[in-house]
């Protein structure tokens, strides 16, 4: 097979044949979409970073929830912004907290759509780290107890599925034994599994005002250069019986996508994250690029990586797009 004989060119030919060889399929099936959570009434404050995506509060919330769905969008992650901070967190872990009453009012009003929540304490700490300080660095063990809580309200809420984001060791076996051990032995376990102390999180820690008051989260969080330890850090969740594995962020980390892709066998998440959505809208805003074509061009990128699902600020409007 040489040329002249053989032209990849013939398979390109046109629209059809291209639609016959394609390898890869970016459905809106594979989509879950991110929404930011905030205490008071009345609230629809757009991020100025993440243009289209706003914190709302539960009303607003409970109407996009609703369009989500009415697109079809099977699933979305919640983010919840407390009316009070402090050291311990502890809206993150009370039936009244903000996002266990977004909860409640999601699920009564569109009760198909799949909540996701997101376990972590750095939205609730006054110090914005995601654990309990102790001597300047945050404290694994005693943090995990409070992510354990944290996750059983939610799903006593009504959460569907819980997704521990603040890379404690240990957490997902933590969580597990909690829901277990309280009659939620079916609600999955969607672990953050590789997680690296990413610069593209910034825009999100605007929208989530989860920013660190102090130090940053390199003792927690994976180093970028890290390839090996991602293998490491997601066997250890299978271990803990993780039932989904997480890459994020996911642009510059495709490889790590490919690597948990081909050693374990459970569904696996990208995280197509806050910087990497602003970046587009930037560069489409000024005239740049065209910012459909890059957004479904990056998202069928993850799949074709690995992905199994994208947690994406673009879920909507690509839902629109392969309606
Ligand atoms: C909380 C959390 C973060 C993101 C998801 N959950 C921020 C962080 O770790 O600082 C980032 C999401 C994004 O950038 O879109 N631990
Ligand atoms: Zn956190």
């Amino acid at each position: 097979m040489f040329f002249s004989e053989y032209r990849a060119r013939r398979m390109r030919r046109n629209a059809t044949i291209r639609r016959m060889v394609r390898e890869t399929h970016l459905r809106v099936d594979d989509l879950i979409y991110p929404m930011f959570s905030a205490f008071g009434k009345g609230i629809k404050k757009e991020i100025s970073s993440m243009p289209g995506i706003y914190q709302q509060s539960i009303e607003h919330i409970v109407a996009e929830a609703k369009e989500v769905h009415e697109l079809g969008i099977p699933a979305v992650i919640l983010f919840g912004i407390p009316e009070h901070k402090d050291p311990l967190g502890q809206d993150a872990y009370s039936e009244t907290g903000i996002i266990q009453q977004t909860i409640r009012a999601i699920k009564a009003e569109v009760p198909e759509l799949q909540v996701i929540t997101d376990v972590c304490m750095c939205e609730y700490t006054d110090h914005g780290h995601c654990g309990v300080i102790k001597d300047g660095d945050v404290d694994n063990d005693a943090t995990l107890q409070l992510l354990a809580a944290e996750a059983l309200s939610h799903a006593r809420a009504g959460a569907d599925l819980v997704a521990p984001s603040d890379m404690m060791d240990g957490r997902v076996a933590a969580i597990r034994e909690i829901l277990d051990a309280n009659g939620f032995s079916h609600i999955p376990v969607m672990s953050y599994a590789v997680k690296y102390a990413s610069a593209y999180y910034g825009p999100f820690r605007d929208a989530a005002e989860s920013t660190p008051q102090f130090g940053d989260r390199r003792s927690y969080q994976m180093d970028p250069a890290n390839r090996i330890e991602a293998l490491r850090e997601a066997e250890l969740d299978v271990q803990e019986c993780a039932d989904f594995l997480m890459v994020k962020p996911a642009l510059a980390y495709l490889d790590i996508l490919r690597d948990l892709k081909e050693h374990f066998n459970l569904p696996l998440v990208a995280y197509n994250v806050s910087g990497e959505y602003s970046m587009i809208k930037a560069a489409a805003e000024k005239g740049w690029i065209d910012g459909e074509r890059v957004m479904l061009e990056t998202l069928v990128g993850m799949k074709r990586a690995g992905a199994d699902l994208i947690i994406t600020y673009h879920a909507k409007e690509a839902a629109r797009l392969l309606r």
